[in-house]
């Protein structure tokens, strides 16, 4: 299936350089009040040789895996390979691998042949090193800072992995080969990018120069079962009894915006919570990149498009919405409001498709109402800030607010109704948070969810609307 030759054997490529690591040895000084009543803060522990010796065979693997990925290149058939099946394309792959190491003198033990076999085969059909992460299910995020540094979030936590490219040119073959594969490029001109992966993976890359230290990747990855209501609740990111108000709330088809920082959990929140829209309605989704899984029958998925690399075609998510609006939906749902769309949310908010959602990036809920008024600023509507405030209040009937505590853990930290305005100032009442008491510690969060005491201001609607929810559940909790 292969063409296939021998080339002379090539100089070792120089090893990386190893930098030293500056010694931080200031003299060890009396310690102050001040840095008495701090707490330690955690030093790195000196290398131990054992790992010394795993970082040298790491690097020897990754040296012999670079060349054995050169010679793969020049003496693979490319056309053959699209219609090769995996195990044909494994094993051609391990025997030209053998060959080569035999022809080097180079002597691997099983594990270190079976390691590499593996990534040269990621490296030839998927994308090199991060290809483990992306078929690690216990990865969320990865973020490369440059070709030496991977860090990848766990169970809420960033750590850093021990995988790395081998260097900046090896890192920015994988980014080409993602972009490439999405008809987008990305270069010195052009140095930004947002893609889809393959298996809906959520991909963004800045390459050097505006990306100082090499490039910066991120990626969120998709996950095929996302986490539900019941989940969530399990989880402990909301309890219950807020799980009853949320699912009164959607059903009574009260306008809902999640509010919250990057990676919150703002889309997972808004794709459970969309879970109780009822089956028979019509649901249009429009997202700059598709990750809401509705459960629902009857849903249009729209995604918005960024103008390609002559500035044109763009597709903004306030064309979709526009377009949206004729396409006879009962409900809308915006993956995230953040330009000019919002005059279009808003409206549409207030104009018969009540029960649309949305999120936000923003702190708070009157952090969140903040960013709406700004964003209807930029957008260049000239109105009176009364006026704006009113079509907001009317518009918004819930703000959710989701965050990422320091913890890791991800929480609804507040629900929030709005209830009109006062003179010239929203009104809100929180009718649900998370209590913060402390840290364990290990450094986990000590906290309870609690009910502020106040009934919510639609409970007639709710109780109308068959969710007769017990008065017991505005209860602020005692513990
Ligand atoms: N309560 C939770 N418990 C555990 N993991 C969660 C929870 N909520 C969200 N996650 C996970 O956290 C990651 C980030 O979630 P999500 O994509 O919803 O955040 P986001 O706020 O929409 O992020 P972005 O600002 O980047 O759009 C996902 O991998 C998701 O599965
Ligand atoms: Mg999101």
């Amino acid at each position: 299936m292969f063409s296939r030759y021998k080339k002379q054997p090539e100089a070792q490529p120089v090893q990386a350089e190893v930098k030293a690591t500056t010694p931080t040895s200031a003299a060890p000084q009396a310690p102050t009040a001040n840095a008495m009543i701090r707490k330690p803060v955690a030093k790195k522990a000196a290398e131990p040789t054992a790992s010394d010796r795993e970082r040298k065979r790491k690097e020897r693997l990754s040296e012999i895996k670079i060349e054995l990925h050169r010679e793969l290149l020049e003496n693979l058939n490319l056309a053959a390979l699209e219609n090769a099946n995996e195990s044909d394309l494994r094993s051609e792959i391990s025997a030209i691998a053998s060959e080569v190491l035999e022809t080097k003198n180079i002597v691997l033990n099983r594990d270190d042949r079976f390691q590499l076999n593996k990534e040269l085969y990621d490296e030839v059909t998927g994308l090199g090193p991060l290809e483990t992460l992306l078929q690690d299910d216990t990865v969320n995020d990865i973020l490369v800072n440059g070709p030496q540094q991977i860090f990848v979030e766990r169970a809420g936590k960033l750590e850093i992995s021990d995988i790395t490219f081998k260097d900046e040119k090896h890192l920015m073959r994988i980014i080409d080969k993602i972009v490439s594969a999405v008809g987008r490029r990305v270069d010195e001109s052009n140095p930004y990018v947002d893609a889809r992966l393959a298996d809906g993976s959520r991909f963004n890359a800045m390459v050097p120069p505006i990306a100082v230290d090499g490039s910066l990747v991120s990626i969120r990855k998709f996950k095929k079962d996302k986490l539900g209501i019941d989940d969530l609740v399990n989880f402990g990111a909301f309890t219950e009894e807020m799980a009853a108000y949320l699912q009164a709330a959607v059903s009574t088809r009260l306008n809902v915006i999640v509010s919250g920082g990057t990676g919150s959990g703002k889309t997972t929140t808004l794709n459970a919570l969309s879970s109780f829209i009822d089956d028979a309605e019509r649901i249009l989704t429009i997202e700059d990149t598709a990750e809401l899984q509705l459960q629902q029958t009857h849903v249009g998925r729209m995604e918005s498009r960024p103008p390609n690399v002559e500035g044109k075609g763009e597709v903004s998510p306030r064309d979709c919405l526009k377009n949206a609006l004729r396409m006879r939906p009962d409900r809308i749902i915006v993956g995230e409001t953040r330009g000019a769309e919002v005059i279009d949310m808003l409206q549409a908010m207030n104009t018969g498709h009540d029960g649309s959602m949305t999120t936000i990036h923003a702190n708070s809920a009157r952090d969140g109402i903040s960013r709406l008024e700004n964003m209807i600023a930029m957008a260049g509507i000239e109105m009176p800030i009364k006026a704006v405030r009113s079509q907001i209040s009317s518009a918004v009937n819930l703000i959710v607010q989701a965050s990422r505590l320091q913890d890791g853990s991800r929480r609804m930290t507040s629900i929030t109704e709005i209830t009109g305005m006062e003179g010239d100032v929203i009104s809100m009442q929180e009718i649900f948070r998370f209590q913060r008491v402390g840290l364990t510690p290990d450094n986990k969060i000590i906290g309870h969810f609690t009910a502020t005491g106040v009934r919510s201001h639609y409970s007639e609607r709710f109780r109308l609307w068959g969710f007769d929810l017990p008065a017991a559940i505005y209860e602020p909790t005692t513990v």
